[in-house]
């Protein structure tokens, strides 16, 4: 399948700073990528480079199967993005606002414009409110302005950079509902952000940076995959731990992890000997333990280095 979003050998140096230290980013058609890291870990950087705002130090970017940012004019009206806190005129209305963005841009026609800024406005939660000036926005209503102003033009791709920032539960939980129905309309998606419950909750493919370095970059099922272990719950552990001995892997209060990946094979056993179990799950890591371990190896690495 074709690269919606590849990067090779990317860096950006600032100074002495690498903001951005040789990434690979390999981003396919229908994925919703998210892209993981700390805060100045560089995901604004990368995402500014992508979108031919900023001209890389060195290495490759492709967009859409195109060269950035020789291909920009080509490829960028295919694009939406939102980049950090988006900017609008503070005495017009969010719809004015909208107005003018797609007046400046190629490809949308004035006789459809009223409709679609309603139609986008609507998307994200603003239909109500769009005639209210900007000035009386709250930060989270900003930020779906921003994301409406990246759907204006229907894009293929969205590209957006910490897209809930400034949300609440609610608000986070409605764009996590638009950004999934768009990807079943055919939107590949790639987003930014610093939490990991975000994009474990999103996402089907996951790169994390680290201080500059993609230090992970995976299927999100892959990387929380079975570990062929099973996870059991039950109010009597010692008896579990008697009778199943050198399978026990783990025990931590009423949870217990035993070798062996068929949870029905565990039940039948335990059950067999009389000992209640009150749940049973095959065992995988979670996101949060994947990054952590991958971080923490390269560290590794870097410390070899020096
Ligand atoms: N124009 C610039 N000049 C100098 N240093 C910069 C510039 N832009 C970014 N940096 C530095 O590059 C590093 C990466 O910054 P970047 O904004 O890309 O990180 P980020 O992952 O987006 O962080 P956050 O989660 O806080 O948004 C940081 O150390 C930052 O201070
Ligand atoms: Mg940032």
């Amino acid at each position: 399948m074709s690269a919606v979003i590849a990067t090779r050998a990317l860096v950006k140096r600032f100074g002495r700073l690498r903001a951005v230290d040789g990434i690979d980013l390999d981003v396919r058609a229908g994925d919703v990528y998210g892209f993981l890291g700390a805060n100045g870990s560089g995901k604004t950087t990368t995402v500014r480079m992508l979108l031919g705002l900023v001209l890389p130090t060195s290495g490759e970017v492709e967009l859409l199967g195109e060269r950035m940012p020789r291909a920009g004019r080509r490829v960028l009206p295919r694009v939406g993005a939102l980049i950090e806190s988006p900017a609008h005129y503070g005495h017009l209305s969010g719809a004015e606002n909208l107005k003018l963005l797609d007046a400046a841009g190629p490809g949308g026609s004035w006789r459809t414009r009223g409709r679609r800024v309603a139609e986008v406005l609507e998307q994200v939660g603003l239909g109500g409110v769009g005639r209210r000036p900007v000035t009386a926005y709250s930060l989270g209503m900003r930020q779906r302005l921003g994301l409406a102003g990246a759907l204006l033009r229907r894009p293929d791709l969205l590209v957006l950079d910490e897209p809930t920032n400034g949300l609440d539960p609610q608000g986070i939980a409605e764009i996590r509902e638009l950004l999934l129905e768009l990807h079943r309309g055919g939107t590949t998606v790639f987003l930014s952000s610093h939490l990991l419950a975000e994009v474990e909750q999103l996402c089907s493919r996951v790169g994390v940076l680290d201080r500059g370095r993609l230090v992970l970059q995976d299927d999100l099922a892959t990387l929380t995959a079975p570990t062929g272990a099973t996870v059991v719950r039950t109010p009597e552990p010692d008896r579990v731990r008697a009778l199943l001995d050198a399978r026990v892997i783990a025990v931590d209060g009423d949870r217990l992890v035993v070798r062996g990946p068929d949870p029905a094979a565990v039940n039948a056993l335990l059950v067999g000997a009389g000992i209640p179990v009150t749940a049973l799950a095959l065992d995988r890591p979670s996101l949060e333990e994947v990054v952590l371990a991958a971080a923490a190896t390269s560290a590794d690495r870097v410390e070899a280095v020096r």
